[in-house]
């Protein structure tokens, strides 16, 4: 039990999602609040991968600050690197509400939210005002909902190039279950030609960026090995596994009470050994130096640990964050500071 559980959360939890989410980014901003919670740099473990020195292994997965509102106050709390996004070359206003649900029972969420962002312009203003030093930051890039699908890539190319001098890595979200048929660009034609596009923008630049791509848990194992040839072919820096899933298998909340929410990506508990098993497989196709960032379902360091021997090379988290509190930070790093990666990894 820590400050989190028997206060914040409590209160929090009385609110609907959204307005706790809200209300908790803006508490976090409150003077003195983040040294309630505040990480030690000496616990951090610098880990090169992709280019790129990270402080530490655990980030804040995209979602959370999608507009770049509080990177300064996140990064206190002890991530080594953040994930703004997803970010769209317009704001767009997303679903309508309700769109953000609890499932307790599972300690899982599912949002609809549907890239609710400010755009573009907005988050750049931001990074140009937030650049804790040290901190990774990634840009989290995706399509507008307006946008046919046949020109999804001009969205990307924007989103690209006008992020490209703020952001430390890219990450290239097709994998969202709430923008309609954002997920057909995983299929092999589509993503070959988004990717390539990416490539050769990226590669007119002197020096290029990591570019990493977000997959669904939802993929067979043949969509897999597909992504697996992309990414060679592409020369992604790495892979982001995984993003939410639109399955519903095993969850101890009610079924009338999942048939009142609807549709939208689960997260958290019920995803974490889905998640596991896929970076596990893509590892033996994807040795290091391909960089793998393992998400879904960490909520402590047990969960963190399962994902780095699965092969990940980074982790990031986002409902777990919202079920321990802010201390998670901490707890994990304290957790896998003894962690040394061993290949080839076990099957
Ligand atoms: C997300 N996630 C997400 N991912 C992404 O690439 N772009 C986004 O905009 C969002 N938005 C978003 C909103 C909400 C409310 C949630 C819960 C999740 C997915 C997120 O980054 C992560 O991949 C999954 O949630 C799985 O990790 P956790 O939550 O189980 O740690």
């Amino acid at each position: 039990m820590n400050l989190y559980h028997l206060f914040l959360k409590p209160l929090l939890f009385l609110l609907p999602p959204e307005k706790a989410h809200s209300l908790a980014l803006t508490l976090l901003e409150l003077p003195g609040m983040t040294s309630l919670f505040r990480q030690p740099a000496s616990r951090n473990t610098p880990v090169t991968t992709a280019g790129l020195t990270f402080p530490n292994r655990v980030g804040l997965a995209a979602g959370f600050d999608k507009n770049g509102r509080h990177i300064k106050a996140l990064a206190t709390l002890g991530f080594g690197f953040i994930e703004v996004g997803t970010v769209t070359p317009k704001a767009q206003p997303g679903n309508p509400q309700p769109r953000l649900f609890r499932l307790p029972k599972d300690e899982a969420l599912i949002n609809r939210l549907g890239f609710n962002n400010d755009g573009l312009d907005a988050l750049i203003k931001q990074l140009q005002q937030q650049r804790p030093a040290g901190l990774i930051i990634g840009g989290n890039i995706g399509k507008n909902k307006d946008t046919p699908i046949e020109a999804a890539t001009d969205d990307y190319l924007r989103c690209f190039e006008a992020l490209y001098p703020y952001v430390d890595y890219f990450t290239v979200n097709v994998s969202s279950p709430n923008t309609p048929n954002l997920r057909a660009l995983q299929d092999k034609e589509p993503l070959t030609l988004l990717l390539s596009a990416i490539h050769t923008l990226n590669h007119a630049y002197p020096s290029p960026k990591p570019v990493f791509l977000k997959i669904a848990p939802d993929l067979s194992l043949s969509q897999l090995d597909d992504i697996v040839d992309i990414a060679i072919t592409t020369q992604l820096a790495g892979i982001i596994a995984t993003n939410t899933t639109i399955q519903r298998t095993a969850l101890r909340t009610p079924p009338d009470v999942l048939a009142d929410i609807g549709a939208g990506g689960l997260s958290g508990q019920p995803l974490r050994t889905q998640a596991t098993d896929i970076i596990r497989y893509l590892r033996q196709k994807l040795p290091p130096p391909f960089t793998i960032i393992g998400v879904g379902g960490i909520n402590n360091a047990p969960a963190a640990l399962e994902k780095l021997e699965a092969g990940a090379d980074l982790i990031q988290l986002y409902t777990g964050f919202v079920y321990e509190g802010p201390t998670i930070v901490t707890r994990i790093l304290k957790g896998i500071a003894n962690f040394s990666p061993a290949f080839p990894y076990a099957k």
